[in-house]
């Protein structure tokens, strides 16, 4: 697999606003990578700077190798955008705006009505096609929208807040796409985020931003490794641990007994691979082990730790 994002040093001021401030980092190609962050942090700002919709003050970034401040023709045509308000033409049809967007992204004349007619059908569009996209609901033109962004088929899709201000259901089908565009279709998707459960299950790994910079990037495991050295095991048994369970466990290094609680124990772990490690010994140590449930941190609370680190 590929890069399909690369920046170095990225930055990008606003008059006395650093709204993306040295940023590297990179996105491999069919990764769902989430960007997350406060209001403000500098996301949309990102995903202006990597579909060179506005150039970056110092640094650089490439996508699929090109360059956004030498190649950005090309650059554009290798990635579809959902921005963050839909900008479709409130007077023309869901078909007619998905048409003049197919011609300004270049598809060819001869694919055009089908590619509309595919995209319409994919996001369910298709029984309202010919209705001004004006009478549209929110739900309805952000699906559009969408629409929009993958009607040239590219490889690498932007999605600023794709779910935002959708019904559950709705949001729900979103991330169902985003899920198939990824696993299915090979494609490479940035997601720009607010919902921290949503990002949990789509992205393979989150970008954190706090004014303009990235304090943190990884997997959801990663990020909870750096910030927590160990993590909480809940094990039951079927009866009462043997007693010198606690001492062989503390003998193996990045394991510890902290509580028994009848047939309820919690073990400590240095890395979630030591969970299975855990187990056998206590299986050695003659205890009969009935359920294993790891208390993994969530992305909300790594999120939270990582805003709170940055305040202090
Ligand atoms: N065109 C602009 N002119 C002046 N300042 C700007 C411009 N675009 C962005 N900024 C500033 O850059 C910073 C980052 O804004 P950005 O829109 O990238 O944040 P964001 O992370 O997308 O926030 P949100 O979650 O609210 O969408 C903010 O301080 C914003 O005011
Ligand atoms: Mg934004």
């Amino acid at each position: 697999m590929g890069v399909a994002v690369a920046t170095e040093g990225l930055t990008r001021t606003f008059g006395a606003v650093t709204a993306v401030d040295h940023i590297t980092f990179h996105i491999e190609e069919g990764e769902v990578f989430g960007l997350l962050g406060p209001n403000g942090a500098g996301k949309t700002t990102m995903v202006r700077l990597l579909n060179a919709l506005i150039l970056p003050t110092s640094g650089s970034a490439t996508v699929f190798g090109k360059s956004v401040l030498q190649q950005g023709d090309s650059v554009r045509s290798m990635t579809g955008v959902l921005t963050e308000s839909p900008n479709l033409y409130e007077r023309l049809s869901a078909r007619r705006n998905l048409t003049f967007f197919g011609r300004l992204y270049g598809v060819p004349e001869a694919d055009l009505k089908s590619r509309v007619d595919r995209t319409l059908t994919w996001l369910g569009l298709a029984d309202r096609a010919d209705d001004l996209a004006g009478t549209f609901s929110k739900g309805m033109k952000q699906r559009l929208a969408l629409a929009r962004a993958l009607l040239h088929d590219p490889p690498l899709l932007f999605l600023d807040e794709p779910t935002s201000g959708l019904d559950p259901s709705a949001a729900r089908e979103v991330d169902t796409l985003i899920a198939e565009l990824s696993r299915e279709r090979g494609r490479t998707v940035l997601l720009c985020t607010h919902n921290l459960v949503e990002a949990q299950r789509l992205c393979d790994r989150v970008g954190v931003l706090a004014n303009g910079r990235m304090i943190a990037c990884g997997s959801v495991q990663e990020l909870a490794q750096r910030l927590w050295s160990s993590m909480a095991v809940e094990i039951d048994l079927l009866v009462p641990p043997p007693p010198d369970l606690g001492e062989i466990l503390g003998a193996i290094p990045g394991l510890s007994m902290v509580t028994v609680e009848g047939t309820r124990i919690e073990v400590r772990v240095n890395t979630r691979e030591q969970v299975p490690e855990a187990v056998s010994a206590i299986v050695g140590a003659g205890g009969q082990v009935l359920r294993v449930v790891p208390r993994e941190h969530t992305l909300e609370e790594i999120y939270f730790a990582l805003q709170k680190e940055e305040r202090s």
